[in-house]
């Protein structure tokens, strides 16, 4: 049987598959399902320096191949996710999280990452810039080089963990965003966040959404994703987590061989809670199926012909 381990900035996974941050909340309700501990580790809801209601209702809208969220970044704050959330974690996940966290100002990221950072169930950050659905902050901090190296540079200067940086697809040039981030110090990629999108109701003529636009994820953005990790696998020499439809033991190897040294899994979470568990379950076999023997040896094996 093959070997499934994948390491990010020195810290060794049983394998590489991470529910994604925002289809996972911080794990409880699936770990009532089944033993989350199987999971490489998974990426906790975004937390932000104070709590946040999020956006107003309704924030999904369904489509034939994913769906748009407008969550808002809702979450208890990093008071609260220190005092009582990841305490609780514990007693249902015995390894190290990624600690998804949002901002509205550098100062904002700063403090929630400089705390997040000090705990010792936290593995590794992952700074999210790449929120389309709040406004004066989240995503505008991604769509620059400026901006995203600002935040990264600043967050770098106080954080006990290594940095992984979370790229927008809603931009032009997303190899000049993750370069700006590699040369301010990330210690690693994540990407992608989600497409801008929205969706109109025929009978009310109005958008579906309260909020008008959201992100799309789901199934349908896969090969989008696919693209970007593999633009910036080419482009940059830190790790990249990448993300964005993958809901297969084998979309998990195609992310791979185009660059991604780990993958999670987002949307797939909400159609199918076992939805992670099966792509652990599944890996060997895959793995078998096409001569893989270490799975660390194929990332980025779609550049080397
Ligand atoms: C949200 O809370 O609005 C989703 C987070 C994100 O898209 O980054």
């Amino acid at each position: 049987m093959g070997r499934t381990a994948v390491t990010l900035s020195g810290w060794e996974l049983d394998n590489p598959v991470i529910p994604a941050s925002g289809t996972f909340g911080y794990g409880r309700e699936f770990a009532a399902i089944y033993d989350i501990n199987c999971l490489g580790t998974f990426s906790f809801k975004g937390t932000t320096r104070q709590p946040r209601f999020g956006n107003p209702t309704p924030r999904i809208a369904e489509c034939p191949a994913g769906l748009i969220n407008s969550v808002g970044l809702q979450n208890p704050g990093v008071d609260h996710v220190l005092a009582v959330e990841l305490p609780q974690m514990a007693a249902y996940f015995h390894k190290k999280v990624i600690a998804n966290v949002g901002g509205f100002s550098v100062e904002d990221y700063v403090e929630a990452c400089r705390r997040l950072s000090q705990s010792e169930q936290v593995g590794l950050l992952e700074v999210n810039i790449s929120c389309p659905n709040v406004e004066h902050g989240g995503m505008s901090f991604g769509v620059t080089p400026e901006a995203a190296g600002e935040v990264t540079r600043a967050v770098k200067a106080v954080s006990a963990k290594p940095v992984y940086v979370k790229l927008s697809p809603n931009v032009t040039d997303i190899v000049s965003i993750a370069r700006a981030c590699e040369e301010a110090g990330a210690d690693g990629l994540s990407l992608i966040n989600t497409l801008l999108g929205m969706r109109v109701d025929p009978r009310t003529r109005r958008p579906v959404i309260a909020n008008r636009m959201g992100g799309y994820s789901g199934k349908g953005i896969f090969p989008v994703a696919l693209r970007m990790v593999y633009q910036v696998y080419e482009a940059v020499s830190i790790p990249i987590i990448g993300m964005g439809g993958v809901s297969t033991a084998e979309d998990v190897i195609e992310m791979m061989l185009a660059g991604a040294a780990a993958v999670q899994v987002g949307t797939a979470n909400l159609v199918d809670p076992l939805v992670c568990k099966n792509i652990v379950d599944d890996l060997p076999q895959v793995m078998d199926k096409y001569g893989i023997k270490e799975l660390n040896d194929i990332i980025g094996g779609a550049h080397h012909g």
